[in-house]
């Protein structure tokens, strides 16, 4: 099946970059979002990342001028009637992307495939509310996507082959590597990673160190491009707590309880980078 037009659905950090990724590789693309200022903020994050590659030579100004023609903004999700890929890329919140699948259903014509952009949450479940389990993916790229090359693609329990081999071929044709795993909480990427940014705000709570120092550690020890604590500043550290309950909850054990001190942070609003706020102060 060909792929020729594609939703978005959210425009924050990850949506934004989607939707850039894809205008960039030709295809045309809606940005939706619930809200009008998210859509103009990630138009404008786009605009910016595309400036600095005309300035860096590796993008003419036609070409970027064409690349913000195949975007265009919607607040409606009945655009995604002729659309043949949406990619919900909405708060890590189940009741939320369930009823966004549900009237995608609806909404979308019959081919279309349906991937959502989850770190943690269970595709078969999001499958399970659409009447098209078979056409339903998880696509999960990472942050920031414009410059991340892995895609993380993951089967539901009814995800058929050939909904598999388009969104293969799809993120090939982004210039991206897939890479295919199953569904169980965290996947990989986030079974992996999560558990150790949260064993890093342990070390903050329980005062072995203090942030700059774990960061430090593991940046200069281990070769990570930044530390754990900025980097859970930079995924949102609401995200971060979403994700370690879905681990929690899903694996039903301990070792994947979230940290007090997350959740606190959380509480008050400190966000991480793009509330101004989190284990560092953002300018
Ligand atoms: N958007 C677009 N481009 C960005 C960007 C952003 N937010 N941040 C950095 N870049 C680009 C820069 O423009 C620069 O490109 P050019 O110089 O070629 O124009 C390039 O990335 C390198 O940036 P910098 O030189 O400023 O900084 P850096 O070398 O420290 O790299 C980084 C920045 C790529 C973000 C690097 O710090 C890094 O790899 N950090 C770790 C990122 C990571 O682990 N991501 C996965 C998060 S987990 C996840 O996504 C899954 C989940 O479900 C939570
Ligand atoms: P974000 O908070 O930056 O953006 C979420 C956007 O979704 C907001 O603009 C909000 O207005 C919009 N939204 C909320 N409900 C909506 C609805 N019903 N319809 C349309 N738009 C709606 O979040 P983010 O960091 O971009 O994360 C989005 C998704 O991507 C989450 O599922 C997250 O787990 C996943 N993810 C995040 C990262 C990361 O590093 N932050 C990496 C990979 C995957």
């Amino acid at each position: 099946m060909q792929i020729k037009t594609v939703m978005v659905i959210g425009a924050g950090q990850m949506g934004s970059g989607i939707a850039q990724v894809f205008a960039q590789s030709n295809f045309d693309v809606k940005l939706n979002d619930i809200s009008e200022a998210s859509l103009e903020k990630g138009i404008a994050s786009i605009e910016k990342n595309l400036n600095r590659s005309v300035q860096k030579g590796r993008l003419t100004e036609v070409e970027k001028v064409e690349i913000m023609e195949r975007l265009s903004t919607t607040t409606s999700l009945q655009d995604a009637s002729d659309c043949d890929l949406v990619i919900e890329a909405v708060v890590e919140n189940m009741d939320v992307k369930g009823k966004v699948f549900k009237q995608l259903d609806e909404i979308t014509p019959a081919h279309a495939i349906l991937a959502s952009n989850t770190s943690s949450l269970p595709i078969t479940e999001i499958a399970a509310v659409t009447n098209r389990p078979e056409k339903v993916i998880g696509m999960h790229f990472m942050n920031p996507v414009p410059v991340m090359k892995l895609v993380e693609i993951i089967r539901g329990l009814a995800t058929s082959d050939e909904t598999y081999e388009a969104i293969e071929t799809t993120t090939k044709a982004l210039g991206k590597t897939p890479v295919e795993v199953n569904d169980f909480p965290g996947f990989v990427s986030n079974r992996v990673l999560m558990p150790m940014i949260n064993e890093a705000i342990y070390t903050v709570y329980e005062g072995v160190a203090t942030p700059e120092a774990v960061d430090e550690v593991m940046k200069l020890g281990m070769n990570h491009p930044m530390g754990p604590l900025q980097l859970a500043d930079f995924i949102g550290l609401d995200t971060c707590l979403y994700i370690m309950e879905v681990l929690h909850e899903g694996f039903g054990d301990s070792k994947y309880r979230p940290c007090p001190l997350l959740r606190k942070y959380v509480k008050a609003g400190w966000l991480g980078k793009k509330s101004g706020r989190g284990f560092y102060i953002y300018g």
